[in-house]
């Protein structure tokens, strides 16, 4: 029977006899000093001592995980069996969480580590190697499904009939997709008014999702569904849920597998909510622990500069780990200070538009685990990145190109070194934010003007602008030879 006793969010959900598990795996508080425990058949998502985020942890001694990270590769026969052919579920000896018959996968994480020549030449990295881990080969388009697929799967597990989220849209996206392709939930979602992509809203609508518009901002949206959904006792699939960062850690397995196991010098991810930077660093913090490996990357996370809470409590005002025991006046002090000055998170990269990131401790910890660093990037860095991706073959949507705008500054700054291996994730399609590409790419002046000019970017260095001609077949015949 779930510990409803113990959290007052569980009304919804019936206990179902096939709870195993609870004894190899178990919910943490994240602060050493505190330590709470919880069952992994529990609803939360903060602990009920001190606040702060869970992790979902495991008892490798008495679990065995395999003692190769090559024994992985025996599921590449087994691609007839759902969990194996899933990105994310062939991992499931270092995510099982749940009995293997409540897994829930509909395919996520078949993607791509893939090498553009072309982009590591824009970023510097000469000698060395720059990879892009293209997680735009979702189901849903983006990264999110790793993480929905486990989030999903403990829902399933606890039997949950209703899941929510706040979202920049591609959360949205995964969590309507999971509900409509398996039927086992109905989806509620929290989005800002007018702050989400057509590519994604479309994906919720046409999904069937219950959507539902808050006038405000990404920020407000989660403070409500956090309220919303502990009093309706719906299930909440935002990365603050610590199952959601088991299925995310898969993304570093599957680069670590691409690279024959072998560990490359920098990850580089945009930084939104801080779900992914969390969840790689955990990934690799348990890999070291478990023996899998024996050095881990160091990690850096990208904010857009309309949205760099990160950046500015790391890299300018010193905010740590600290062993977990976090200075809490920083962060609060700059909250108030943002407050104060009614300052909204703005950038083009609208996945990424969040000035409270739920992760925020757990990012600290990664980027301790990871020696890691924070740079911000303008919106035209941004678009200039994307432009180059594309070119490249592998679109991507704006926030996803924060990774290589980062990975060109860290390259300027001689914090990367151009011999260095580098992976920027990339995390969305390019077809989420068509809006941003075509304005970047237009003719149309006023079009550029009106989306990107009053974000602050000035030129489309990279634009392959449309050639207009008449509807003649000699001037149609004289332009291509001109232009080609
Ligand atoms: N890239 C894309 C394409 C995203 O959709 C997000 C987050 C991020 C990067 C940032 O990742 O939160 O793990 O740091 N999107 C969330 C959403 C917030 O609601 O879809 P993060």
């Amino acid at each position: 029977m779930l510990a409803a006793g113990r959290c007052g969010i569980v009304r919804e959900f019936r206990a179902i006899s096939v709870v195993t598990l609870t004894d190899v795996a178990f919910q943490r508080c994240i602060v050493p000093a505190c330590g709470a425990t919880y069952g992994v058949d529990e609803v939360r998502v903060a602990c009920d001592v001190c606040g702060s985020l869970l992790d979902v942890v495991y008892d490798w001694e008495r679990l065995k995980p395999p003692d190769k990270l090559s024994f992985f590769e025996t599921k590449w026969s087994r691609r007839y069996e759902p969990l194996s052919l899933s990105g994310v579920w062939r991992f499931y000896e270092l995510l099982p969480f749940a009995p293997r018959d409540r897994v829930v996968t509909i395919g996520e994480g078949q993607t791509l580590l893939q090498s553009s020549p072309g982009v590591a030449k824009y970023v510097g990295v000469d000698g060395g190697e720059l990879l892009l881990q293209y997680e735009g080969l979702n189901p849903s388009g983006s990264f999110k499904d790793n993480g929905m697929s486990a989030a999903f799967t403990h829902a399933h597990t606890i039997n949950a009939k209703r899941a929510a989220c706040a979202s920049t849209g591609n959360t949205s996206a995964s969590l309507a997709l999971y509900c409509s392709v398996t039927k086992l939930m109905r989806a509620v979602i929290f989005i800002g008014s007018g702050k989400i992509s057509y590519g994604k809203l479309s994906q919720a609508l046409d999904f069937g999702a219950l959507t539902m518009q808050i006038a405000g901002d990404f920020d407000d949206a989660m403070a409500r569904v956090k309220e919303v959904s502990s009093q309706l006792g719906i299930y909440l699939v935002n990365s603050v849920n610590p199952f959601r960062l088991e299925g995310q850690k898969t993304i570093m397995f599957r680069v670590l597998e691409a690279l024959r196991w072998e560990v490359p010098d920098w990850i580089v991810v945009p930084g939104g909510n801080l779900g992914n930077s969390s969840a790689f660093g955990k990934a690799f913090a348990e890999l070291k622990e478990i023996g899998l490996i024996d050095r881990v990357p160091r990690l850096a996370v990208i904010n857009a500069k309309g949205a760099d809470t990160l950046y500015e409590l790391y890299e300018n005002r010193g905010l740590r780990w600290n062993g977990g025991q976090i200075d809490g006046a920083i962060r609060d002090d700059y909250y108030a200070e943002l407050d104060a000055a009614e300052k909204r998170a703005s950038t083009i990269a609208s996945a990424i538009e969040i000035n409270r990131p739920v992760n925020l401790e757990k990012c600290l910890r990664a980027l301790d685990t990871c020696d890691g660093v924070v740079r911000e990037v303008t919106d035209q860095q941004i678009l200039d990145a994307k432009a180059q991706v594309g070119a490249g073959g592998l679109g991507c949507e704006p926030a996803s190109a924060a990774s290589v705008a980062g990975a060109k500054l860290l390259v300027s700054q001689g914090v990367i070194a151009p011999s260095d291996r580098v992976v920027c994730v990339l995390t969305g399609h390019q077809l989420k934010d068509p809006t941003a590409t075509v304005a970047y790419h237009t003719t149309d002046q006023d079009q550029f003007n009106r989306v990107l000019g009053s974000r602050g970017v000035k030129r489309a260095a990279f634009a392959n602008r449309a050639v207009a001609v008449p509807n003649q077949l000699d001037e149609i015949v004289k332009a291509i030879q001109l232009y080609s």
